[in-house]
């Protein structure tokens, strides 16, 4: 199996996080997220250990919540000694319910609003990383209004194209995100910024892509950042306390994705920085990492039941099941991969190429296409799509008035109910 989580029990079914997956469709209902607790502690630790061990005490790491975000995923990262990064005054209220610290919390965005501003100010944020310098002098102007000192650290884009798909791809020149280093503007930011009131600097911080599994990408970022914050220190006297490397290691979704060793990848970007930062006879600032989809994607899976196996002859099988883009919008968007089980029969033999179909009113409207499974789907067989635990419910809409599914949690072999389903009062909430 994808992942070490999964497994076959005696009776032929699917196993999660120790639970039977048929057992838990029929007792929650579907469709329904399933999300293992042991694992994001486990991918966590993973992280926080490696950051540790190899860039010493002055070193953390942040939650990427756009990921997935309901109050128990603060509570749970926040306990594993992760910070946050938040971008929306919903994550930022959502944390805060969840009793998050969040003078931990790193709100990014490419466009904070004058209202989002106001109320992460007032609810105690961290920092902001701001994109560009409009945004920075809006900070100031309400951090001035507020009689405060906002610390933030600025985003740069360091030029950096890491070959995965378009739509992730966030650190080259032309991206929407941040101020690049290339055409100077990152400087004059930086320049900008450092005379503003109300404003502290803290560093800088760069996000180069996502499902990436090359670390030579990393250690290429690293390079052109700490060169950035050489040049900044001896132009302009400032010194960077602190450098955000953003997230964006892989995960597998298929058997044909390579596994990657996050603490050997730690390993050898500290070991590159370190080298780095003593050629440019600068100090080490607080480096910080800010992984989600490999904190909670191999802790989820989605469940569903399948309703009619439609057969073309001499063309296409679909599988529909009882969800789709509403809660997985990702084939749709980007043709992302997923694996695909019987969750009721794993072992039984796969001889049927198909297509597995959501049920909105949309041809596009799929979760995966060119996979096997077998030629005699019934009507109420659960079926499960793996490692879902990312951007999946945190980019379910309610498309069709679809009520969004419940999302449960398993610790210990116990399950309990993170996220309620969406009932149909839920779905009519704010009709008038
Ligand atoms: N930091 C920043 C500033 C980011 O923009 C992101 C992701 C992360 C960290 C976390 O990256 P991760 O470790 O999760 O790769 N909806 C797309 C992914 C969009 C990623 C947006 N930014 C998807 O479903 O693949």
């Amino acid at each position: 199996m994808i992942c070490e989580n999964l497994g076959v029990n005696s009776l032929g079914h699917l196993t999660f996080a120790g639970l039977d997956t048929v057992e838990l469709a029929e007792k929650y209902g579907t469709p329904l997220y399933v999300m293992d607790e042991n694992r994001i502690r486990h991918n966590c630790r993973v992280y926080v250990n490696a950051m540790k061990k190899y860039f010493g005490e002055n070193a953390g790491c942040l939650y990427a919540s756009k990921a997935c975000s309901f109050k128990k995923l603060y509570e749970i990262v926040g306990e594993e000694g992760f910070g946050t990064d938040v971008v929306s005054s919903g994550e930022v209220y959502t944390a805060l319910k969840a009793g998050f610290p969040l003078e931990n919390a790193f709100f990014h965005s490419n466009n904070k609003t004058d209202e989002d501003i106001a109320f992460a100010i007032d609810n105690g944020i961290g920092y902001f990383v701001c994109d560009n310098i409009e945004e920075v002098n809006a900070i100031s102007e309400i951090a001035a209004e507020k009689g405060v000192t906002q610390k933030v650290l600025l985003r740069l884009t360091p030029g950096i194209d890491p070959h995965t798909y378009e739509a992730v791809n966030t650190g080259k020149v032309d991206s929407k995100f941040g101020s690049a280093i290339e055409t100077g503007q990152g400087f004059e930011i930086t320049k900008l910024t450092l005379g503003l009131k109300n404003i502290k600097l803290c560093g800088f911080h760069c996000h180069i892509g996502s499902q990436i599994f090359d670390s030579e990408i990393y250690i290429r970022g690293s390079e052109i950042m700490l060169e950035f914050i050489a040049k900044v220190k001896k132009e302009l006297g400032f010194t960077a306390e602190i450098l955000d490397l953003g997230g964006g290691y892989g995960v597998r979704y298929i058997e044909a994705n390579p596994y990657i060793d996050i603490d050997k990848n730690i390993a050898l970007l500290a070991d590159f920085m370190k080298k780095t930062v003593a050629q440019l006879g600068i100090e080490m600032p607080k480096i910080y990492l800010e992984p989600g989809r490999s904190i909670v994607a191999d802790a989820g899976i989605t469940l569903y039941t399948a309703g009619t196996l439609k057969k073309i002859p001499g063309y296409k099988n679909y599988v529909s099941i009882d969800g789709g883009m509403a809660d997985n919008p990702r084939y749709a968007l980007y043709g992302s991969y997923y694996s695909v089980v019987s969750a009721s029969r794993p072992e039984a033999e796969c001889d049927m190429l198909c297509t597995l179909a959501g049920r909105c009113c949309e041809s596009g409207d799929l979760i995966q296409e060119n996979i096997r499974l077998p030629h005699d789907i019934k009507r109420g067989e659960k079926i499960a799509v793996l490692t879902t635990g990312a951007y999946n419910y945190s980019m379910s809409s309610n498309y069709n008035r679809l009520g969004k599914p419940a999302v449960i949690m398993i610790k210990d072999k116990e399950d309990f109910i993170a996220v309620k389903r969406e009932t149909l009062e839920d779905i009519i909430r704010n009709d008038m």
